[in-house]
């Protein structure tokens, strides 16, 4: 039989923040159930609250009340499982474009052995993200099958 569950279910979610003092209601009373295989936009001005909502549903942050569920199951870390595209670029500046993209594996306990070798990427991978650019090289120019973000 099919699995009726829903895939993303937020139940009386409420999140405030507080900052300087000030406390900043960004979410309330937000019901909202994604289907499996439904593709669901977030809609909405500037603050009101969209990414709040995505990073509870990625378990980068927790609701002040309520529950956020993935599969039927409480969300309270980040999953690999569960990917997200950031709204600004989220690469380690500091590091090459190879080392960037295997640091999700290292991070999963991917053995060195098992993960694609540095050799085998040519140029392109040596080079070091940018965090204003998204990925340059040395001398600040972005390569073309490289993308920003
Ligand atoms: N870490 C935080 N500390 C304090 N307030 C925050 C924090 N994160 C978000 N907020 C506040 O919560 C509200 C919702 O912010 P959020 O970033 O979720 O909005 P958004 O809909 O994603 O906006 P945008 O379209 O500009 O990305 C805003 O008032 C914001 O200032
Ligand atoms: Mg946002």
């Amino acid at each position: 039989m099919a699995d009726t569950r829903p895939a993303v279910e937020l139940r009386g979610v409420d999140k405030e923040f507080v900052k300087r003092a000030r406390r900043v209601e960004a979410l309330r009373a937000i019901d909202f159930t994604v289907a499996p295989n439904e593709f669901a936009a977030v809609l909405g001005p500037s603050g009101c609250g969209k990414s709040t909502l995505l990073n509870m549903v990625a378990g980068f942050d927790r609701p002040t009340r309520g529950d956020v569920l993935v599969d039927g199951t409480r969300v309270t870390a980040p999953d690999p499982r569960r990917g997200v595209v950031f709204q600004e670029p989220a690469l380690f500046p500091w590091s090459t474009v190879f080392d960037n993209v295997v640091f999700g594996l290292k991070t999963r306990g991917v053995a060195a052995g098992e993960r694609p070798a540095r050799g085998g990427v040519a140029g392109r991978g040596r080079r070091r993200c940018s965090s204003r650019s998204g990925c340059s090289d040395s001398n600040g120019t972005i390569p073309p099958s490289c993308p920003a973000g």
